[in-house]
């Protein structure tokens, strides 16, 4: 607008607005051309829950739609998300056997090392990202190793690494401790490239708050800890600066890539972070942000389809190159 320079408009004529920001809106066709945001199957990561046992596909109650899978239906929904486009999952392993160090975390043959495999074998393009900590695998459910009470840091790092170590070597293409130790991506990078891993990418789970959003999660990987909570290192929802400090020092320890955790109600982190870094942004829309939608959908409360996408793609507004999501699959069949 030219301001301070006055328009003649006779008494008679109303006055017309010049800016009109509803003609760019007024058809379908015209509206997609002039969109910022564009979802496609392609910014997707789809996370799997695996379980030891043959033949088992057991609904998660909390997460309608999800399930902890055997071997064989693993394989079968990786080759369904590949069918669909979406480039890469996650894997969760969920053990028979839990101990005090999780011991099956980096067992050679545990059950996400053997997951690894197998997928890379039935779909060698997928991309399979081996998610790092020990909650699912000790029987305290903590994701490092207890000791009074506390999770101790320095005694948990080798045991995270060396579970980095066995699933690249199972094949896996990328590394994403979970945990929140300190110094974890340093101490795993060096044991990577200790044995000649040097190309294995890691995506660090680098400011992961404690949130009540992963309730549904700890369902599905039977990783609700025993006793307390994780408030001792996962970070406080409060927090801002912090992030941008763990941020920094996952960056600083030679992470590939950096996760902000959980999504929607973390997206001024995730802008944040973007402004900030110039390594690729990964966001998680975790479990109880899809509990959430499918429980207000299957009551009738909400368009399910339609506010799954709109999440998504405020997920990817907010700065996410890449966003790790349960709706993966019915999301891609709509896109
Ligand atoms: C830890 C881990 C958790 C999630 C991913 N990795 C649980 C936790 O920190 O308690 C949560 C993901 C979700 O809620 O979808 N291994």
């Amino acid at each position: 607008m030219n301001a301070g320079r006055r328009r003649f408009i006779p008494a008679t004529v109303m006055a017309f607005p010049i800016h009109r920001p509803r003609r760019l809106r007024r058809n379908p066709v015209l509206r997609d051309m002039v969109r910022e945001t564009r979802l496609s199957p392609g910014d997707f990561i789809y996370p799997l829950f695996v379980v030891e046992g043959r033949d088992v596909r057991r609904p998660i109650a909390s997460m309608p739609g999800i399930f902890n899978l055997s071997l064989e239906h693993a394989v079968a929904e990786a080759r369904q998300a590949r069918a669909l486009g979406i480039p890469s999952v996650l894997l969760f392993g969920i053990p028979n056997h839990k101990d005090a160090h999780g011991s099956q975390a980096y067992a050679k043959d545990g059950i996400v090392q053997r997951a690894i495999r197998e997928i890379k074998a039935a779909e060698p393009d997928l991309q399979v990202i081996a998610d790092v900590c020990l909650c699912e695998y000790t029987d305290h459910g903590h994701c490092g190793i207890l000791e009074e009470g506390h999770v101790v840091n320095d005694a948990t790092l080798p045991l995270l690494s060396q579970m980095a170590v066995t699933c690249a070597q199972a094949g896996a293409d990328i590394i994403a401790p979970s945990d929140m130790m300190d110094g974890r991506v340093a101490a795993i990078r060096r044991s990577l490239d200790e044995v000649r891993l040097t190309e294995v990418p890691i995506l660090a789970y680098a400011a992961k708050y404690a949130s009540g959003f992963y309730g549904p999660f700890r369902e599905a990987a039977q990783s609700a800890p025993k006793s307390g909570d994780r408030r001792g290192y996962q970070m406080d929802p409060g927090n801002v600066r912090e992030a941008l400090k763990e941020v920094a020092l996952d960056v600083e320890e030679g992470a590939d890539m950096i996760m902000v955790k959980p999504a929607l109600a973390y997206l001024d982190i995730i802008r944040a972070v973007r402004e900030r870094f110039e390594l690729p942004v990964v966001s998680y829309n975790v479990s109880g942000e899809y509990s959430m939608l499918k429980a207000a959908g299957q009551n009738g409360w909400i368009d399910y389809e339609r506010v799954m996408l709109e999440t998504l793609t405020s997920i990817k507004r907010a700065g996410s190159d890449l966003i790790i999501t349960y709706h993966a699959l019915e999301a891609a069949k709509l896109l």
